[in-house]
């Protein structure tokens, strides 16, 4: 079901006009659309099938055809979409409208995804050029957390934080030295309860600005902007926050969700070359987990493209909202991480990027999967994005230690895997056995 809001010069609309799914099969519809605003209210298809089914519609006779039918609209609907809520109740629509009413002002070809968690509700742009856009920021008083190599480049869109803080760059300054620093300028620049957090930068800077913001006074609030492809497509999203021990990585953190998420993917252009292949990494992971239209686009080799960020950061507030606290599906979020994580914490959190590690930690998870064509496929788009398939120099007794004291251990010492046998499914829970894990590090680590 879409909604269309009419675009007038004051941004705001003259009114709403509900059409049913099946109307963007017109051409002549989707060219009237072009000057509204349009709001996707997204189901799942197993939830509109249980709302139409044993109705007398025709397309709710037959599950498979409708199944057929929810599949190929997808991408239609994906593409003239301006904004996604989840059709989730009409307080969740309200609760979005003052976002949607953002969304008509701001530059052209912004979308808006409205994420809903059992914890709260908050904005995800993502667009180009939004970072300086102010009227997309929560109001009010900040302080601004970034790192040296970010601040330098986008620091000077946000005027008058209370305090500026920049930690070094790089995932060795994700500890609790950098989070005490942070803490003790946050309370020197007199920041309150009534004040807030802006995170500017990448995965370390947005992971630890989010949890001093948890953990500051007890918590307030903090909105990403982030920098990085890993920061867009996955680590600024969904409200996981924390620091590195050298005992292990994100073993001390929180769940704290945003209050708004802006995504500029004109950042993007500003990253290192290796920093926007490491994201390849996530991008990748990602179209795995989801299969369909992010799967055909990944796969087909195309270079990193505002509609395949889009539809990251779509998939992942999906899987997010299903299950915040990595109770069950979150964790297959964590497709190649188990053994990513572990080979980051080996090598000290400084021989390789987040990413890199994630790209070999897939390889490890595709053949403990035993989906050996997928792997192939996986390692060719990894290498044609300038990523490791293998690490050198280090132990793989190491890393297989590290594994086995990851944090997802279950209380009887055994390590939940997430497998994928194919695009589209990811599964998580998998137990696997100790030497087929320890084959699987063998091969990746040389
Ligand atoms: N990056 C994994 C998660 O957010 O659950």
């Amino acid at each position: 079901m879409l909604a269309a809001l009419e675009r007038s010069g004051n941004g705001v609309g003259r009114g709403v006009i509900s059409l049913g799914g099946g109307a963007l099969g017109s051409a002549r519809v989707r060219e009237a659309l072009k000057s509204h605003t349009v709001v996707l209210l997204d189901l799942d298809v197993d939830e509109c099938w249980e709302r139409v089914r044993g109705s007398s519609r025709p397309l709710a006779a037959d599950r498979e055809k409708f199944g057929d039918l929810y599949e190929s609209r997808r991408a239609t609907y994906s593409a003239v979409a301006d904004a996604v809520v989840p059709a989730d109740g009409v307080h969740v629509v309200r609760q979005a409208l003052p976002a949607i009413e953002m969304l008509t002002r701001s530059p052209d070809g912004t979308r808006l995804i409205w994420a809903v968690t059992a914890s709260g509700a908050y904005p995800v742009f993502v667009g180009e050029d939004l970072i300086g856009v102010e009227f997309l920021r929560p109001e009010g008083r900040f302080a601004l957390i970034t790192d040296t190599n970010v601040g330098a480049i986008h620091g000077s869109n946000f005027t008058d934080p209370m305090v500026r803080i920049a930690i070094e760059p790089g995932e060795a300054a994700k500890n609790i030295s950098s989070l005490a620093g942070v803490w003790s300028q946050l309370a020197q620049a007199g920041l309150t309860r009534d004040d807030q957090v802006f995170a500017l930068g990448g995965g370390v800077v947005g992971d630890l600005a989010g949890f001093a913001s948890a953990s500051y006074q007890r918590g307030i609030p903090v909105s990403q902007f982030p920098t990085t492809l890993v920061a867009q497509v996955d680590s600024a999203l969904g409200g996981k926050t924390g620091i590195d021990l050298p005992e292990g990585k994100n073993y001390v953190g929180a769940y704290h969700q945003p209050s708004a998420v802006i995504a500029d993917t004109a950042t993007l252009r500003t990253l290192p070359k290796e920093e926007l292949s490491a994201g390849m990494a996530e991008v990748i992971k990602t179209a795995l987990i989801s299969g369909g239209p992010l799967w055909d686009m990944v796969s087909s080799g195309s270079p990193v493209t505002g509609s395949m960020v889009l539809e990251c950061v779509r998939t992942k507030l999906a899987v997010v909202a299903a299950d915040e606290r990595d109770g069950g599906r979150r964790q297959v979020l964590n497709l190649g991480h188990t053994i990513g994580h572990a080979i980051e914490t080996a090598t000290g959190y400084s021989a390789l990027r987040h990413g890199e590690a994630v790209a070999v930690g897939l390889m490890a998870a595709l053949k403990l999967s035993g989906a050996d064509a997928l792997r192939n496929q996986v390692g060719e788009l990894l290498s044609a994005a300038g990523l490791p398939l293998t690490v050198s120099g280090v132990d793989p007794a190491k890393v297989a230690e590290l594994v086995s004291v990851d944090k997802k251990a279950r209380a009887d010492g055994s390590i939940p895997f997430v497998l994928c046998d194919r695009p589209g499914n990811a599964t998580h829970g998998h137990s696997v056995s100790d030497s087929d894990v320890r084959s699987a590090i063998v091969e990746v680590c040389r």
